[in-house]
């Protein structure tokens, strides 16, 4: 009996390729798994392309929800963002299809599971330390890595087989999207300095004529409703991408760190990620406390960076967890967002049955509640190691008095 090697299969060209040449260069019975993390997934075709690419079986399993409550929760929780600006669209999707290629290798007797990425990016990275964590015994393979063909050979070899791709030599955008966006790479942008053309945009086209307020509701810092419709996350999501996507906010053009050590140009379009995170950020500074919210602002770009670097199943990351959870039990309350048409979506108001801010203590009109006539005390106190050691330098440098 041959082999049997669980592929995670996208449907986009290198997993499809990769399928035919598994089974043509190493013979192996090739089971494609598509997991559904929000990309938009037409799972009768998606079973349909993989067989006719080859595949002995295919499976397409819907983990939108598991995704958002298990991963996105805590991202938002963390206020994920790698470099402080990238909301880890591809890094936070990695771990629920990797659960999820483990399971079927497991429920299909196969030994291995193969993965599309190439050597160069910080995928290959994520499957394959996340299935080390999961399942020390299973192989991992990297046909992409290994075969040597350049994005035009694979278009081309796609082409001779008849298998159907997205990709053409006129598109010849990478993409990765699910729930939390969209990443785009490749084509004309792998020049940092060329403006991305208008049609890699998809989420972000501001198709919308007038201003809008959308009102984000957050139980213990995760997302509940919209304008007061409770909804769950996945919705949410959905839902704000198109409000905020609509608004042409949401786009983000960078140079990126990978974790193999090269920079790369990265286009992406995730508006409800940045939304959500951005009221998220906004109803902690109501409603954490101070020491609190700088050390969890310390930690923050930690967590991202763990997941990004692959490190989903790891201990630091449970341990960082822990503690982002712990912050959480008051974040509760409601963030409006303002949008315009052509490109703005900002913070306009927010509100919390159990924030920290005290109208009372803050006011500046006359009948305020601040102990006031305790201020010149502390402020002197707080002063008095820098007096005296300004006192102190002063002395020393006084010039010697002559004799
Ligand atoms: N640079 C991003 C990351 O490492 C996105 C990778 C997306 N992959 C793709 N095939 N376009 O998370």
């Amino acid at each position: 009996m041959s082999k049997r090697v669980v592929l995670a299969y996208s449907g986009g060209l290198d997993t499809s390729v990769a399928l035919r040449w598994m089974t043509d260069n190493w013979g192996v019975e090739v089971v494609a798994v598509a997991v559904d993390v929000g990309q938009g997934v037409d799972a009768p075709s998606l079973r349909e392309r993989a067989l006719a690419a080859g595949a002995v079986e295919a499976a397409v399993i819907d983990a939108r929800q598991e995704y958002a409550d298990d991963v996105l929760v805590p991202a938002i929780r963390a206020n994920a963002l790698y470099e402080g600006r990238y909301p880890l669209v591809s890094a936070l999707s990695r771990p629920v299809i990797v659960k999820h290629l483990v399971a079927e290798a497991r429920a299909h007797g196969a030994t291995a599971v193969a993965h599309g990425c190439t050597g160069k990016g910080n995928d290959q990275v994520r499957f394959e330390v996340g299935i080390r964590a999961l399942a020390p015994d299973i192989e991992v393979l990297a046909p992409v890595r290994e075969w040597g063909m350049t994005r035009e050979d694979a278009i081309n070899l796609a082409a001779h087989h008849a298998i159907p791709v997205n990709v053409s030599h006129e598109s010849p955008y990478s993409i990765d999207e699910n729930l939390w966006g969209k990443a785009i790479e490749c084509g004309v942008i792998e020049n940092p300095w060329e403006a991305p053309p208008e049609d890699v945009f998809t989420l972000t086209r501001p198709t919308a004529t007038t201003a809008t307020d959308v009102v984000v509701g957050f139980d213990q810092g995760v997302p509940v409703s919209l304008d007061g419709r409770q909804m769950d996350l996945v919705r949410i999501v959905s839902e704000l991408n198109t409000i905020v996507g609509s608004s042409g906010w949401g786009r983000l053009d960078m140079v990126e760190n990978r974790r193999v050590g090269i920079k790369s140009r990265e286009v992406y379009e995730c508006p409800a990620a940045l939304a959500i995170v951005m009221a998220h950020a906004d109803l902690e500074g109501l409603t954490l406390e101070r020491d609190l919210a700088h050390e969890k602002a310390r930690i923050e770009p930690r967590w991202a960076e763990l997941v990004y670097d692959g490190l989903w199943y790891s201990p630091l990351r449970e341990a960082l967890d822990a503690f982002v959870e712990a912050s959480q039990r008051f974040v509760t309350g409601e963030v409006r967002l303002h949008c315009e048409p052509h490109g703005t979506c900002q913070v306009t108001g927010r509100r919390s049955p159990v924030g920290l801010y005290d109208y009372g203590m803050a006011t500046y009109e006359a009948a305020d509640t601040f102990p006031h006539t305790h201020a010149a005390g502390f402020v002197h106190l707080w002063g008095l190691g820098v007096e005296t050691w300004a006192a102190r330098q002063a002395h020393a440098e006084r010039p010697p008095a002559s004799s």
